[in-house]
């Protein structure tokens, strides 16, 4: 019975530790963040130029969209537990780093507006790209959120705050295109 109760209140213990944030992050690790999902644009942005309306090429862009979901993810609980930019210097190099990945974000989002038609040729091609399309826009403008949320100072935040417009139009105007490639 003691043993019961004491493995109980480890348990109970473990719960709280874990529904606590406890690791603070910081603005080197948003920077190594967003590295990760530079980087992990560049293979989706290639991948997606380099469909030619294959099951493969779908898959691959499937795959590189799965991942990168989770980067964002990753990105969006480390925002969390940062505390706010302490300098506005601060939010406007991660902002310009973000700049980067925007340019690339933004040109596989029109390619794939583009290639619309090439995803009705797999089957259940425009149904699986219009999932990763949505799952994947709201863990990027999640993400964008976040930061917004993390800068004090309210010009800087409507710098954010113009990313996250320009994402969530080309990710709607992409799911749009691909849903009816006639557009
Ligand atoms: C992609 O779709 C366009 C428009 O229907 C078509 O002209 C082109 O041949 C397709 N390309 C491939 C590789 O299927
Ligand atoms: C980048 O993100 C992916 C997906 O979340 C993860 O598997 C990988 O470990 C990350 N790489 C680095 C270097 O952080
Ligand atoms: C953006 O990309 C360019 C070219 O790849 C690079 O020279 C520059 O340092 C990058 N800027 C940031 C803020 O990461
Ligand atoms: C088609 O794709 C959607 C979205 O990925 C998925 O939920 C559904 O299960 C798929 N259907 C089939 C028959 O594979
Ligand atoms: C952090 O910045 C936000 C604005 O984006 C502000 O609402 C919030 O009060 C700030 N938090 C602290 C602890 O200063």
């Amino acid at each position: 019975m003691v043993q019961l109760t004491a493995l109980f209140l480890f348990a109970s213990l473990l719960v709280l530790a874990m529904g606590t944030p406890m690791i603070k992050r910081d603005m080197a690790t948003i920077q190594a963040d967003i590295s990760n999902i530079s980087s992990l644009l560049v293979t989706w942005d290639n991948d997606v130029n380099a469909f030619a309306g294959t099951a493969d090429g779908a898959d691959a862009i499937h795959a590189d969209s799965v991942a990168l979901e989770s980067a964002f993810q990753t990105a969006i609980a480390d925002t969390q537990a940062t505390s706010n930019f302490t300098t506005d210097m601060d939010a406007l190099l991660v902002l310009g780093q973000m700049e980067n990945s925007s340019t690339i974000l933004v040109g596989g989002l029109t390619q794939i507006a583009e290639k619309g038609a090439n995803f009705t040729s797999i089957s259940n091609g425009t149904a699986a790209i219009v999932s990763d399309l949505s799952t994947l826009g709201a863990a990027a403008t999640g993400f964008i959120a976040a930061i917004g949320n993390i800068i004090t100072d309210t010009e800087v935040v409507a710098q954010a705050t113009q990313f996250e417009t320009t994402w969530s139009a080309a990710f709607a105007d992409a799911i749009t295109d691909v849903q009816d490639p006639s557009l």
